[in-house]
């Protein structure tokens, strides 16, 4: 493969999350979050897997700060636990919350890494989720509240600002399908947590923007990947335009293209979308400085089976194409036809985007010599990279990628079982053992222009 050379100043990050990482839950004041409720609820993930411990990151951050600036990354996306701040979702901070955040902030400033804040990772607060949580919009104003909270404490520091974390998968898999927490099966009935989540931005850089550097910049970090056709008909491409239509356009037309997609709004209920209020459609506009992508792998679809309302079923990826530990396909070419096609429906209304997860998983094992070999994850690093790559040569604005991610984590459902890391995690000892997929990109990083 051609050497790999990115712009000067592109950044270069690895990403993690709050409850993925931290463990101590009950320290310091934290309060419950629905993923502390629903991993201990039987049944919910592999093994019963929780994250109590996780990678005990709240008490090793200085470690895993040593082990970025090692990497030699120039950022590090993270997310901040809401129930540290506010225990119960609403009122006066815990003070103890926000200086872990600010010593992991200086830790970082000071290795001349630049911290990008995620202000909510899917842990939302258990007493907000008690009152109805994102089908409420009173969660939305909380989120409000606490947005603008953190950025009073660390907004003079900090310059890039996630708000929410694939709305996507809040909504569809927390909501409506119940694989992740909170466990509602609310099926297509979802919009009105669609809807909170983007109106949440909205009233979050409201509440930001006075408490923010002049020079802050907020976005959304959206799961995003195009559906494609299962197979040759007309009907099966129609299939893979709808499931565009439902995973992408739904969350990126309110703000870059004006509104919700109508083809979308036609197939879910009515009743839901009452929720929506006069003014709803600028605030959900607002603040979108930057466009967090995260992107995985491709999506299938095929014409809907009889009395599935949706227009679309979700279909097997062709057999040609190389899965990952995880089932998913692995084709590159996907991120590069994503990014050409959101250059192309918003044209200059695009704001620079980032890609802020990209990864694979696997079953990695020690090897006998005690060393982790995950050649598998170097190439498909190295293709998407490659992919971001040849979108950018064709004009596409893309600022920085951060690896998804830099330790082995509690990966939701999947327990522990799935491995994203560049570094391992031996969960008993807490050992961390940096793969040779960490050297791979230490190296990388190492070849580009300097910063
Ligand atoms: C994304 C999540 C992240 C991690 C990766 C593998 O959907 O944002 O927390 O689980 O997938």
């Amino acid at each position: 493969m051609a050497e790999l050379r990115f712009p000067a100043g592109f950044t270069w990050g690895v990403a993690t999350s709050a409850y993925q990482i931290e463990g101590a839950v009950a320290e310091h004041g934290r309060g419950p979050s629905i993923w502390d409720t629903f991993s201990h609820t039987p049944g919910r993930t592999a093994n019963g897997d929780h994250g109590d411990v996780a990678c005990d990151h709240y008490h090793r951050y200085a470690e895993d700060v040593a082990l970025m600036a090692d990497l030699g990354v120039s950022g590090y996306r993270f997310s901040v636990a809401w129930p540290r701040i506010q225990p119960t979702g609403r009122g006066a901070p815990d003070q103890r919350g926000l200086d872990f955040y600010a010593r992991l902030v200086d830790a970082l400033l000071r290795r001349g890494i630049e911290p990008c804040l995620t202000l909510y990772h899917w842990d939302l607060p258990q007493p907000l989720e008690d009152a109805g949580g994102w089908l409420s919009r009173d969660t939305a104003e909380r989120f409000a509240e606490y947005a603008g909270i953190v950025a009073g404490a660390l907004g003079d520091r900090v310059r890039l600002w996630v708000t929410q974390n694939e709305p996507v998968v809040t909504a569809f898999y927390g909501y409506g399908l119940g694989i992740h927490a909170p466990g509602r099966t609310l099926l297509l009935d979802v919009f009105p947590v669609v809807h909170h989540l983007l109106t949440s931005h909205g009233l979050a850089v409201q509440a930001m923007r006075p408490r923010l550097r002049p020079d802050a910049v907020t976005g959304i970090a959206h799961s995003l990947g195009l559906g494609r056709p299962a197979g040759r008909s007309a009907a099966d491409a129609a299939a893979a335009r709808a499931l565009t239509a439902m995973q992408v356009h739904l969350y990126t037309d309110p703000a870059f293209g004006g509104g919700y997609p109508r083809e979308v709004l036609e197939v879910l209920p009515a009743a839901g979308q009452q929720v929506i209020r006069d003014g709803d459609a600028a605030l959900a506009a607002l603040g979108h400085d930057f466009l967090g992508i995260n992107y995985y792998a491709p999506q299938y679809a095929r014409a809907p089976s009889p009395g599935n309302p949706l227009p679309f079923d979700l279909a097997e990826p062709p057999p040609e194409l190389p899965r990952s530990g995880m089932g998913l396909a692995v084709d590159p070419s996907g991120l590069t036809e994503l990014l050409l096609h959101l250059a192309d429906r918003y044209g200059p209304a695009l704001p620079p985007a980032y890609i802020t997860e990209n990864g694979t998983p696997g079953h990695d094992l020690r090897g006998p010599d005690g060393g982790v070999r995950d050649p598998d994850r170097i190439t498909y690093l190295e293709g998407h990279l490659a992919a971001l790559r040849a979108a950018m040569d064709r004009g596409v604005d893309v600022r920085g990628y951060y690896c998804w991610s830099l330790l082995d984590n509690f990966e939701w459902t999947f327990g522990y079982d799935m491995r994203f890391g560049l570094v391992y995690v031996d969960f008993g000892s807490q050992r961390r053992i940096r793969k040779t997929s960490y050297r791979w990109y230490s190296d990388l990083i190492a070849r580009q222009p300097v910063r």
